[in-house]
Parts: C-alpha cells; structure tokens; sequence
C-alpha cells in the first residue's frame, strides 16, 4: 500500500508463502440461511459455529498461521513436568528479546493477569483502595485487576479527539492524566499498566517517548510500571514507521529499548508470538522478590512453573514464534494487510477510526448506523448485518461491553466509545479475502441507511463486562432488517474511478 492509493505493485516480496490450506466450508451459505443461523444463535456471534463463518475477523488472539518453523519446533517438545529443555528455551528466548531476566509461563494472557495480580496482593502492594492506570485496560485484565484493586483508564488527549483525529500514537498514556490522578489519589495510583498496542483503545500504539516519560514518572513516585505486551512487536514496529530516530533501527533492538523501561509485563503469546495458546509473566532483574511471590498463584492455578498450563510443544512454538515476529518484513506484511483493509473501507466514507490499528479495522458504529437508537446497540447489530450480508465475522466493542447497564440489559449509561472491531488473523487471509471483505462492505454501505432498528437482550443478564460473549438478544423488528439484508445483498456496487484504476490489472 502506498499513502495516496490503495494498492501499488510492491517494491518487496510477501515475507511468506503458504502450503497448506484449510477450505472454507461457509462459502456456499446464502443469505437467507445465515439470517436462519443468527436466529438460531440468540443474534450472538460468539454463538455461531465457525463451520458457518466465511471470513472470520472476530479476534487475531489465537488464530494465527504458524510457520514450518514453529510446526517442526513443536515435534521437540519435553512433555516432562519439571525442569522440561522446552521451558528453558521458552525463557532464553524471552529473555533474549525482552532483555527482562524472569520468567513465568502461563496458559495464555489472562492467566498472566491472574498471577500477577495475586502476586502483588500477596504482598500487600495491591489492596482494595489502590488503583491500577492504564491507557486501557482489555476487559480480562480489568476483570482481574479489578478483583484486587481499583482500575482506571486514562487514554490520551489525542485518542479522546475522536475517530476521525489523526495522530501517530494515540495509545499513549496522558502523563498530564496520570499526574492529575495521582495528585487526586495520594500514595494511592501503586501499578501502571500500558497496553501495547491498545486493543480497548483500536489498537493503537505508544510511543518510546511516552514509554520513556511514564517510567521516569512511576520511578518517581514509587509506582510499578508493566507492559500488557500481547502486541509488542506491532508497537514497536509503528514505533520504527513513525517515531523519529527509530526508522533505521532493528525491531529487535527497539523492543529491548521498550522492555529497559519497564519493571515487568504480562504476555498473550496467542497474539504477537503468533502461538495458538500461551503466555508469560516477565519481571526485570530488580525484582526477584515479586517473581518468587508469583510463584505460588503459578503452582496453584497454572501447574508448575516450568510449564504453567502449556504443553512442551507450545512453549516450543512461542520461543520460535517471538524470534520471527520481531522481524521487519514479517511486520509490515501483517500490518499492511490491516492498513489496505482500513484504506478501502475509509475509501467508501465509512468511518473507521485513524489510523489504521496494528491488528485490527474499528468502525464508529455510533455514527454509522445512525438510524438505530443508542439503546439497540449499534455495533452489535452492525456485526450482524455484516454476517447476514457477506458471512464475515466482527466483534462489537461498546455498549455491550462497557455501558452501564440495568440487570435486563437496558443502558443506564452509553460507553465512551461504540465500535464494531475486525481483527485480522496472522497470516492467515490473503488479499483476496481482504477484497471480499471490502465489496461485502460496500453491499452493507449501500442498504445501511434502511436499517431502522437494533437488538433488544433477552432471557439473563449478569452485567458484568463478560455479557458479550453469552447473552441472548433478539432483533427489534426483524422484517426491517431482513428487508435491508436483501437490499444489501442484491446491490451491485461498482467500484468509483480511483478504486478501479488501482484495482484493475493493467493490460
Ligand atoms: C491487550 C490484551 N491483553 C490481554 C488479553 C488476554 O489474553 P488471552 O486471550 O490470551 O487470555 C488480550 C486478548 O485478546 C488482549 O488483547
């Protein structure tokens, strides 16, 4: 991709190529029998099955394509229970490229969470009046973090503007925030948590400038600064792109720089390890303390700490896994993959939040579907429409998630933010599907305007940031949005002027 068009030739060729597939089985399904199967799922994507989903863009933790490399790693994997050579190259290979000395595995992100929060509680650092900050924290990490303290997110001016603001890294963390938050609560802020990229805040990067000054701060104030570092390498990749002084440097050797400022961090290897299970807990050589007070939450919830709920293979396939995504070219692949999907939607007028995310495209269904009350949760019924239209998956990160609701699901309070999140699998799609995804798109851009109503939530509601993934609604008025479902469905939208001469192969 090229900043003023969509597509170009590329000057680089693809840092992979693929030989095994895996059909899609969903390709066949016609409209009107997904419009069947949402009914049957209580109008709930988590509720599908996968065998019915074309493109599926829910989430990019997990679902990754390994490399042979990682494939062959796995046949070397020391099942035995302690002291497994798997283990020990799990640790030499986060240690090599975090630079931090200790170690804890973990079953996979939220696992990592659970540890260290226990560990902190353990020691008192953590009590029920303290307060946890964050640019934002994902809702598994607010689960945990709020079991032992309180949490709080302060994102950034820049990411506060709105969708439409442009800014290099509006997954900052507002240090002018964090000092007001701190003058408020004295003694009381004891954890900053910067999640890197910012997957509650579109998938945003931080800057090694914000990294930088948020250390010195907490250093300060005798605050412990961690990493929720599922996507470093992306991060550090928009820090090379973006940040001057890094565009010459090694990924490699600008995530030791983002780990030398950090006392430790929790890590999903199901994201930028590109594993499909997996985690960590990583502490700095100062605190071998805190490391051995984890320890325990590790054996009593994980397994001992030389597997932490993973087999040998899996601790094989993450060591080989973060060796190969801290690479340039495999990075600008992933990336602009998200960038070309994010160009051709914004090409179309929808509006996505910019820039483009590291893992994902964030539409503003508030402002998108303007015709559906606030009440009939945007976001969600736009995921819907967009499977009924095309068979594309998408998760909706709002109002379900983070409003305040009454127990029958009824908003008392909208979320700051209501977007429909479609998170692009590592190495999985090809440019083709990422095509199919954009004239799906059109379709759904060409009939949205006659989708006058939402969801409504049936049956139990435990309002508690996990409803998402269970709860049953039903559609408002389902003639309306069968109606548009056909109107989308039977569009036929051409490409504009500027698309088709960048789209076309030049004869
Ligand atoms: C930023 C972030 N932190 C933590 C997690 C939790 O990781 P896991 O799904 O491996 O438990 C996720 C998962 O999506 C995430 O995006």
């Amino acid at each position: 991709m090229n900043p003023e068009g969509l597509l170009s030739f590329p000057d680089e060729v693809p840092s992979f190529k693929t030989k095994m597939t895996e059909p899609i089985r969903a390709a066949g399904l016609s409209a009107a029998e997904r419009l069947k199967l949402l009914k049957s799922a209580n109008y709930n994507v988590f509720s599908l099955s996968s065998a019915d989903v074309s493109i599926d863009f829910l989430t990019d933790s997990g679902t990754g394509a390994m490399s042979q490399e990682q494939w062959s790693a796995m046949m070397l994997g020391d099942e035995s229970y302690a002291g497994a050579t798997s283990f020990a190259k799990f640790e030499a290979a986060f240690r090599r490229i975090t630079g931090l000395e200790f170690v804890l595995p973990a079953h996979q992100g939220r696992a990592a969470e659970r540890t260290l929060f226990e560990g902190l509680a353990s020691l008192g650092v953590l009590t029920p009046d303290s307060i946890i900050a964050s640019n934002a924290l994902f809702d598994t990490t607010m689960g945990w973090g709020t079991h032992f303290a309180r949490c709080v997110n302060l994102y950034c001016d820049a990411f506060d503007a709105g969708h439409a603001f442009e800014a290099d890294f509006k997954g900052n963390l507002g240090l002018n925030r964090l000092k007001a938050l701190v003058g408020e609560n004295p003694g009381k802020v004891k954890v900053v948590m910067l999640t890197i990229t910012n997957n509650t805040g579109g998938g945003q990067p931080a800057s090694m400038q914000n990294i930088r000054e948020l250390s010195g701060y907490c250093r300060q104030n005798g605050i412990l600064f961690f990493f929720d570092a599922a996507r470093f390498a992306e991060n550090a990749f928009f820090i090379k792109d973006r940040e001057p002084g890094y565009a010459e440097k090694p990924i490699k050797e600008i995530v030791l720089e983002m780990f030398s400022y950090v006392d430790g961090a929790t890590f999903s290897a199901k994201k930028d390890a590109r594993a499909n299970i997996g985690g960590a807990v990583l502490f700095s050589s100062r605190h071998e303390g805190l490391f051995f007070a984890c320890r325990p939450s590790v054996i009593r919830n994980e397994g001992l700490f030389t597997y932490g709920g993973m087999a040998g293979r899996d601790m094989e396939a993450i060591a080989q896994g973060i060796d190969e995504t801290t690479e340039y070219p495999y990075l600008k692949n992933r990336i602009g993959q998200v960038q070309l999907l994010h160009a051709l939607l914004e090409k179309q007028g929808i509006p996505v939040l910019k820039p483009s995310g590291g893992h994902a495209v964030y539409i503003d269904a508030r402002e998108y579907l303007k015709a559906v009350p606030e009440a009939e949760y945007r976001a969600d019924t736009l995921a819907l429409f967009l499977y009924a239209v095309g068979g594309v998956r998408a998760v909706a990160i709002g109002n379900m998630m983070y409003a305040e609701k009454d127990g029958a699901g009824r908003i008392t309070k909208p979320a700051s933010s209501e977007f429909l999140r479609m998170a692009v699998p590592r190495n999985v799609y090809s440019l083709e599907h990422v095509l199919y995804v954009a004239g799906v798109f059109k379709k759904v851009h060409a009939a949205r305007e006659g989708l006058s109503y939402g969801i409504e939530v049936v049956g139990t509601f435990r309002n508690d940031h996990f409803d998402h993934f269970d709860c049953k609604s039903k559609l408002v008025d389902e003639g309306n949005f069968a109606a548009a479902v056909a109107h989308a469905v039977a569009a036929k939208p051409a490409l504009d002027a500027a698309e088709r001469v960048r789209l076309e192969v030049p004869k």
